[in-house]
């Protein structure tokens, strides 16, 4: 009568694709513990790791919500009691898929709870559901790592076409979080609303390279594409010390270099473990003469 459940954080927009392109990553991740209960309803039982940050009301909080939601489809939400703790190993605000990682612990969870009613992929609309409620967006690119590990593609906005991608092997994200929060609600509202035809044929030429870089192994390519010209160059300003990062990373062995997400998180991508290794700890070492404290993790996609 009680399950644990890990979900991994994952670094959504793999550079190049805007809301659609997303990976998940070994550690870090968060933990949901879900017990039944002899008391109807669902209750919230303790967030660690939040700083007290997040609510502890069954309504308001994005996991213990998304689980009312799925026990009310089907039809069992006034008959069972749940209650949840959630053990947050990550940092909120960060671009490291953090509301995306607790939700789909707690939607595995109750669905493991109650003996699987639903396949995994049915679980996505309410994962989604909680990205809405999290950020006042419904994007999947962070969910649909989290629950499918790996690579995703997110195809055909709203009918969620999840589509897994093959993940080379040696491929490496060294990830580097200034402590800096930017909330993606903010850094959502940056975003252009229109795009120049130019930039849209670079990005869509850059996406097509790196679905094409990661089914072949070709790292030429999975390099030469994962640049966004389209997101970056508006968020870059909310994450200090961005370009120089990058300028660090690229001139270290890194493939590649962009945002994690909304941020502030960025992310290195390499072959094989040592030059994200490499990048991050000297990306590390600068943020720290520029006063900016930060974690590093380091994994493999
Ligand atoms: N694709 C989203 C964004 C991920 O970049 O805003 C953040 O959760």
């Amino acid at each position: 009568d009680k399950v644990r459940v890990f979900a991994p954080a994952t670094v959504a927009n793999m550079i190049c694709g805007f809301d659609i392109l997303g990976f998940a990553v070994n550690e870090p991740g968060d933990e949901v513990k879900m017990y039944r209960s002899e008391e109807k309803g669902v209750r919230i039982r303790s967030i660690e790791g939040d700083g007290g940050r997040l609510p502890l009301d069954p309504d308001r909080n994005t996991v213990s919500a998304c689980v009312k939601m799925l026990l009310s489809d089907l039809g069992i939400l006034a008959d069972i009691g749940v209650e949840i703790e959630l053990i947050k190993h990550m940092p909120i605000g960060s671009g490291l898929g953090s509301s995306s990682a607790s939700t789909v612990a707690g939607l595995y969870a109750i669905n493991s709870l109650l003996g699987n009613p639903l396949h995994k992929d049915e679980l996505m609309p309410y994962c989604v559901e909680g990205e809405r409620l999290a950020c006042g967006h419904g994007h999947a690119d962070n969910v649909a790592p989290a629950l499918m590990g790996g690579i995703t593609l997110v195809r055909g906005g709203s009918d969620l076409d999840i589509v897994k991608i093959p993940v080379p092997q040696d491929l490496y994200a060294g990830i580097v979080f200034p402590q800096v929060d930017v909330p993606t609600r903010d850094a959502r509202q940056l975003i252009k609303e229109k795009i120049l035809l130019k930039d849209a044929v670079t990005q869509w030429g850059n996406i097509a390279g790196l679905v094409a870089g990661l089914f072949q192994s070709d790292y030429g390519l999975i390099s030469r594409s994962m640049q966004d010209v389209i997101i970056e160059p508006s968020r870059a300003i909310l994450i200090p010390e961005f370009y120089t990062m990058k300028e660090i990373a690229l001139t270290h062995g890194a493939l590649s270099f962009g945002i994690s997400g909304s941020g502030p998180s960025v992310v290195a991508m390499s072959q094989g473990p040592e030059a994200a290794e490499v990048v991050t700890a000297k990306i590390q070492a600068h943020l720290s003469e520029k006063g900016i404290e930060s974690f590093k993790y380091v994994s493999a996609v």
